[in-house]
């Protein structure tokens, strides 16, 4: 059972906001702009420029994808769960699924779904970063080839890059990841506490790893660059730590 609401756009291609749904968006976006201070890759910050994110209502997706069109990437939104092949082939397409509904304002930290605020925010701003955008284009791309297994072990790849990566750069750790960024609480958290363990990133460590989207995370993964995710593609071993994980057998170990 769900509480959200999914909003659809009316003849004008416009969708119709409450009162209290725009609230909960300045709400959201007033406070996490100066959550992600000091804490946000300059990507991100870059992005979010670019992107001009409305404060005081929901951003209308046409609005958003007039922004992103120099990117060749558009945001869809989608009702419920996609099936993971249409999910992929979204992606591949350089379509970028999204929900149409936001929290209730009982649900300011807690969310049993992503919302938009998640996707806007959270996703937005990066889809201008080639290097992420062109990584997620390849994702869905190269998942397609996969059974369900191993597109279920492969997950964690895009869970601790697009959703929950962090980033080293010159001026500390930052955040990349739109699950991180899109949320007050895990921003703190996964750059400040103390109690998750944070590693360098390794593409068979991730897949070795497993998540739990209900939570938040206690293991986070750090990569030195953006672009090293689409560098990604030239990683050929992909296929064959899939095929071992998924058959149960120890991922043999591969230096690369
Ligand atoms: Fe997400």
């Amino acid at each position: 059972m769900t509480s959200y609401q999914a909003k659809w756009p009316n003849k004008d291609g416009l969708i119709e906001w409450t009162p209290t749904e725009n609230q909960t968006w300045q709400k959201l976006i007033t406070r996490q702009l100066k959550t992600i201070e000091n804490r946000a890759c300059d990507a991100f910050i870059k992005g979010l420029e670019r992107l001009k994110l409305p404060h005081d209502r929901v951003p209308q997706l046409t609005d958003i994808n007039e922004k992103l069109k120099v990117t060749k990437w558009q945001m869809i939104a989608v009702e419920g769960t996609v099936q993971v092949n249409e999910f992929y082939t979204m992606l591949k397409n350089r379509q970028f699924p999204v929900a149409n509904f936001i929290r209730i304002p009982k649900e300011l930290d807690y969310l049993q779904q992503p919302d938009i605020f998640h996707e806007y925010f959270g996703h937005g701003p990066l889809l201008f970063d080639p290097g992420y955008g062109d990584f997620i284009q390849w994702y869905g791309q190269m998942a397609l080839k996969f059974s369900a297994l191993q597109q279920r072990i492969l997950s964690r790849l895009f869970w601790f890059t697009i959703e929950f990566g962090l980033l080293q750069t010159a001026k500390g750790l930052r955040i990349f990841g739109g699950g991180i960024l899109s949320s007050h609480q895990e921003t703190l958290f996964a750059l400040e506490s103390m109690t998750p363990k944070r590693y360098s990133f390794d593409v068979q460590h991730i897949l070795q790893t497993d998540y739990d989207y209900q939570c938040i995370q206690n293991e986070y993964f750090i990569i030195d660059k953006i672009e090293n995710l689409y560098a990604l593609q030239e990683y050929n071993h992909l296929e064959k730590l899939l095929e071992h994980i998924s058959t149960g057998n120890q991922a043999p170990f591969i230096n690369c």
